[in-house]
């Protein structure tokens, strides 16, 4: 709705369509030129609507079907970094067959989350000396597979991407143990600092690590890139996210905000960005 407000301010014949109600049907009715996707997680990050969207020949904001998938399945994801000398924490992916193999091998503390998931929903840590057995058969009865991965004990950063730009970074305080899916959607649990107040020589090197990320996932027009340095200030690449949070106080507006641009310039950066891209899908 934030995008969609945005748009008509600035004039463009704008109309919302949900995924839910047979969007397929109303596509064909009423074609549309472009498409603004803002949608989360699984069907909307992960390639499928691009797919569908690409088959339709319609322009959309944002990445193709490929990179979306790979962005949004944390295992491939990293394996990528791997390859591109990307840091990302070290893990390991754990199923009901060979999870307790596996975490003996483990010290704590470490994270356990979702292969394929956003929102911090399903993400646990486990702390010195807890046993995670029951916790990781829960969480197996919801997950075919989830990712364990080393506990990055520091501060947390995310670094917004516009076309081939990296936004000013962004420091997250949340108010919670981390930045889980309260201290993300209430407003006050999370303190914002933009820019973050880092050395100018940490700032630089976020920013082109989260455009290296960005560019080796083969994402395009926007991403955001979440990091973690530990104590001694080395950054880490969580996870690269495809279609960022889009309201007027989402992370990248309030990126893109510091550098002049405000939401409706953004959201017609980005329109632009996917009519004159649209061929390379
Ligand atoms: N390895 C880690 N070490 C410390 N905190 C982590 C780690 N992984 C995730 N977190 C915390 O959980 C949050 C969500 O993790 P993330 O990997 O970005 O998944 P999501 O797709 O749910 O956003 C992060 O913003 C961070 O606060
Ligand atoms: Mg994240």
């Amino acid at each position: 709705m934030a995008v969609y407000q945005a748009l008509k301010t600035a004039g463009v014949d704008a109309v919302t369509i949900d995924t839910a109600n047979g969007f397929r049907s109303k596509l064909k009715r009423d074609p549309v030129d472009l498409v603004f996707l803002a949608l989360h997680g699984i069907g909307g990050e992960d390639g499928t609507i691009q797919k569908i969207l690409n088959r339709f020949k319609i322009p959309y904001v944002g990445s193709g079907p490929q990179a979306s998938s790979l962005a949004f399945d944390k295992v491939k994801a990293k394996q990528i970094f791997h390859r591109n000398g990307i840091p990302t924490p070290r893990y390991a992916v754990i199923t009901t067959k060979n999870w307790k193999r596996i975490l003996k091998n483990w010290q704590t503390p470490y994270v356990i989350k979702p292969v394929q998931e956003g929102s911090s929903i399903g993400i646990f840590f486990v702390e010195k000396k807890q046993n995670p057995a029951k916790k990781v058969e829960a969480a197996l009865k919801k997950y075919d597979r989830l990712l364990v991965e080393e506990k990055i004990d520091g501060r947390e950063f995310t670094v917004g991407i516009l076309g081939s730009e990296a936004l000013p970074v962004i420091e997250l305080r949340p108010k919670r143990k981390f930045y889980d899916y309260q201290a993300k959607y209430t407003k006050g649990m999370t303190e914002y600092l933009v820019p973050a107040p880092i050395p100018e020589k940490l700032t630089k090197s976020l920013q082109i690590m989260a455009l290296k990320a960005h560019r080796a996932l083969g994402l395009r027009d926007l991403s955001r890139v979440d990091f973690r340095t530990d104590a001694r200030n080395h950054p880490f690449v969580l996870e690269v996210n495809s279609i960022p949070g889009f309201t007027e106080t989402s992370l990248l507006p309030k990126a893109a905000a510091e550098i002049g641009l405000d939401f409706s310039g953004l959201c017609l950066k980005l329109l632009s960005m996917a009519q004159n891209g649209s061929k390379e899908k």
